[in-house]
């Protein structure tokens, strides 16, 4: 058995091949014409955020699975995929608390602008506090969670943790599990209309694509503090920046853009009121080496047809039999 792992992971994924004396080796050149010839007799690839297109994958004629190092396969040609009957697994269990608490540490940042009272201290100025602009508590505010996944599920917990009043918008999930969680169910108007906060956890796809665009922040308030750490594109960002420069929400904190990286002097790094992180929500240390770990055991597990099979993680089990 040949392994490929398309960027580097953290080595305790590597282990699981090294441990069950799998040949494995990391490619960092993602040039498709080199990539044709190193992947051409692979049986596994693991992949974290390089492309993978049908044409690369035509060439890898022993090719049975693609193993994402996270939970978004927008970067990998799935549907040559399943018309292929290669597997395609995610690491459904790894991400979720670390970008919930990437969620809640924007949260808090914007709502309590804990940079100004810092810069505040440090220059000389403790005695200046009173001049500080007003801050708040996320207690008793309303949250809108869009998407109930695995993600918003988690986000929920730590929401109501807070005493939040958390609302969920997701047309897929039953309304039992949301008021289950503790949660209550609400349309997009509706939840646009009330939210304090609002935190995306949906797939990019020709459905969410600018789910929240000019028309939407035409509902939403003016305190909202916006936070997007799912995929760029699902928050539109001409409309997102016009709503920034006009305070027509209180402030943004995003994770993830149109275009990663975004271009250099992107419009939004001249604006105050937005927080901008490297899509890296899910790179904890914690969560780094479980996803390695996670990614490594999906090709192993599906490899040598083995009991601990976490089905779940195979997206599109259906297409294989
Ligand atoms: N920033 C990061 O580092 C990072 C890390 C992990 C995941 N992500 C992204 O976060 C997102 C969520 O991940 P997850 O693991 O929770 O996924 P998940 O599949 O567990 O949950 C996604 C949820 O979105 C819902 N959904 C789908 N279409 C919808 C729509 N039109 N309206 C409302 N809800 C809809 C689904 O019903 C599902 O409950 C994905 O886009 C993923 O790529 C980002």
């Amino acid at each position: 058995m040949k392994i490929a792992i398309m960027g580097k992971i953290h080595p305790d994924g590597l282990d699981v091949f090294n441990k069950n004396n799998i040949e494995n080796y990391e490619i960092n050149n993602f040039d498709e014409t080199d990539l044709a010839v190193k992947l051409s007799d692979v049986d596994g690839i693991v992949i974290r955020t390089a492309s993978l297109n049908s044409k690369v994958l035509s060439k890898c004629k022993n090719l049975k699975i693609v193993s994402r190092h996270g939970v978004g396969y927008d970067n990998v040609d799935s549907n040559y995929l399943s018309n292929n009957r290669i597997a395609l697994a995610i690491t459904g269990t790894s991400n979720a608390v670390s970008v919930a608490e990437h969620v809640m540490t924007m949260f808090l940042y914007l709502t309590k602008k804990i940079n100004l009272s810092n810069n505040l201290v440090k220059s000389g100025n403790f005695k200046k506090k009173s001049e500080l602009p007003n801050f708040f508590e996320l207690y008793q505010k309303n949250v809108l969670i869009i998407g109930f996944g695995r993600i918003g599920q988690e986000l929920a917990k730590r929401c109501l943790g807070f005493d939040m009043n958390v609302h969920v918008y997701d047309p897929f999930v039953s309304h039992e599990l949301i008021v289950g969680k503790g949660c209550s169910h609400i349309n997009k108007k509706e939840g646009l209309e009330i939210a304090d906060y609002i935190s995306i956890h949906m797939p990019l796809n020709d459905e969410t694509k600018n789910f929240i665009s000019f028309k939407e922040f035409d509902l939403t308030k003016k305190n909202l503090i916006l936070v997007n750490t799912a995929r760029g594109g699902i928050i539109n960002e001409e409309a997102l920046l016009d709503a920034l420069k006009k305070n027509k929400i209180n402030s943004a904190g995003l994770d993830v853009f149109e275009n990663e990286p975004p271009i250099e002097n992107h419009p939004f790094f001249k604006e105050d009121n937005i927080l901008l992180t490297p899509h890296n929500a899910a790179l904890t240390l914690e969560c780094r080496k479980r996803m390695s770990v996670e990614a490594c055991s999906n090709v192993l597990n599906f490899l040598t047809d083995s009991v601990d099979l976490n089905k779940k993680n195979i997206i599109n089990l259906n297409f294989l039999n």
